[in-house]
């Protein structure tokens, strides 16, 4: 396993450039089962969850090749519809096939993704959206196994605006017969980005960003070339990394449209958010004043942005509470945060966070992708030295992001953890 090690004190200038959007591409990937033949894409990140879903859909049966940030994926006559445990339980997303691989073949199975580390997670509002259009499932040794005839539209509405089970439907419902809306749909970003490159395969949405969807279904769509949007998490982790080390930063390609929330609060707290022609600048004069959060589904403030905006609250004036309302346990960080010197109690699904003057930098353990992200961001602006370990974790979401920050001036490494 690897760990970074961080020198922190060292204000951030210089140019960053966000990387494809792993939200986004995951889903676009597996729903490049749908059309036959070769589909190009284009700006897709250099991730562990990517590199697992090129696995996946070889194991389906796909041909993929990938060279730098342009893959192409094929998915020929002989598709295979089982998803492995092995595989599932290292990426959830996985469960994303489940859609195309009804549509494409009237059969899937699926292991049970089981939890994360931030929460349950189950996906029964998927199966229920499914069984809608017609599909049927069992439960056997951990796997689902669906199977259908044809998938025919239908009334979906979501008890909770889930992003996987809107990818998922959407997927399921491009080439099913007659019409499919989804109410109470997902209103993220990568939900458009979806919905946009199944367009461009020839699929017939409406609504995609809105809470009511609406599609068509056609009886094939086409292979396409698609360039997947930027990552506005990485993006937005990018702008606290600029504030929380009270630097200067330059970050192309940044989705600040998709930040809207995320930039609110921040410019809230006394960050110098400025749209340039060549990207978007942060800086700060100052310390910053805490501001309270809550996590919402999109356009609110995106859950996955909560670790890291706790990090920037560390060490801003006065006391915020944050609120996480979307996952059940997404306070992994808090414990590590404190091992920094941070002051923050925890009650329920909130957490109050007490200023303090400066971060001490102390060895500490990454539990999941962004507890990882918040975890380097304290350790840029600590005094002294962070080891941040098990940032495999952190390798999921962020494209070489020690070598991104080592360019803007950070003092940071990756080494081996021999212990
Ligand atoms: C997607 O997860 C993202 N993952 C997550 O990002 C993100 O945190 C989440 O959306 C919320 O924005 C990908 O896009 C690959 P949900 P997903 O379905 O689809 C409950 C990251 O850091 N729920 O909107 O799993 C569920 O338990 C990752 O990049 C059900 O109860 O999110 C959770 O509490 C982490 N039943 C909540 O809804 C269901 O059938 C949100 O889940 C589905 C979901």
């Amino acid at each position: 396993m690897d760990k970074l090690v961080i020198e922190g004190g060292a204000p951030l200038k210089g140019r960053v450039r966000v990387s494809g959007s792993k939200n986004a591409a995951l889903p676009i990937l597996l729903a490049a089962l749908l059309p036959d033949g070769e589909v190009t894409l284009e700006n897709v990140p250099d991730l562990r969850d990517i590199k697992t879903t090129y696995r996946l859909l070889e194991l389906l049966g796909c041909q993929v090749e990938n060279g730098a940030g342009v893959v192409r994926v094929t998915a020929g006559k002989d598709l295979q519809p089982e998803a492995p445990y092995e595989l599932v339980r290292t990426m959830r997303a996985s469960v994303l096939c489940l859609g195309p691989l009804l549509a494409r073949l009237g059969r899937a199975t699926v292991a049970l993704p089981g939890g994360g580390a931030i929460g349950a997670r189950p996906v029964d509002l998927h199966l229920r959206g499914l069984e809608k259009m017609g599909a049927s499932f069992v439960m056997e040794h951990g796997n689902i196994k669906g199977k259908c005839k044809r998938l025919k539209g239908a009334q979906i509405n979501f008890d909770f605006p889930t992003v996987g089970g809107t990818e998922n439907l959407l997927m399921a419902a491009a080439t099913a017969k007659g019409e499919t809306v989804l109410e109470n749909a997902a209103r993220e970003p990568e939900i458009i980005d979806l919905a946009n490159f199944l367009v461009a395969c020839g699929a017939r949405i409406e609504g995609q960003g809105t809470s009511v969807i609406r599609i068509q279904g056609v009886d094939r769509l086409s292979p396409c070339r698609y360039r997947i949007m930027p990552d506005r998490i990485e993006a937005g982790t990018y702008l606290v990394a600029g504030a929380i080390t009270g630097g200067n930063l330059m970050i192309e390609d940044c989705p600040l449209e998709a930040l809207d929330a995320v930039a609110t609060k921040l410019i809230q707290m006394g960050v110098r958010i400025e749209e340039k022609k060549d990207g978007v600048q942060v800086s700060r004069k100052g310390r910053l004043q805490a501001v309270d959060v809550t996590t919402q589904p999109f356009p609110g403030f995106p859950t996955d942005m909560q670790a890291q905006v706790m990090a920037l609250l560390c060490t801003a004036e006065g006391s915020a509470v944050i609120r996480e309302t979307i996952f059940e346990n997404r306070f992994m960080h808090v414990l590590e945060l404190v091992r920094l010197g941070a002051d923050i109690k925890l009650s329920g699904q909130s957490a109050v966070v007490r200023g303090v003057d400066r971060l001490v930098g102390a060895p500490v353990m990454a539990s999941d992708l962004r507890a990882s992200a918040s975890l380097v961001l304290a350790g840029l602006a600590a005094k002294g030295t962070t080891e941040v370990r098990r940032i495999y974790h952190l390798d999921r979401g962020y494209e070489h992001m020690e070598r991104k920050l080592s360019a803007v001036g950070a003092r940071i490494r990756r080494e081996r953890d021999e212990s």
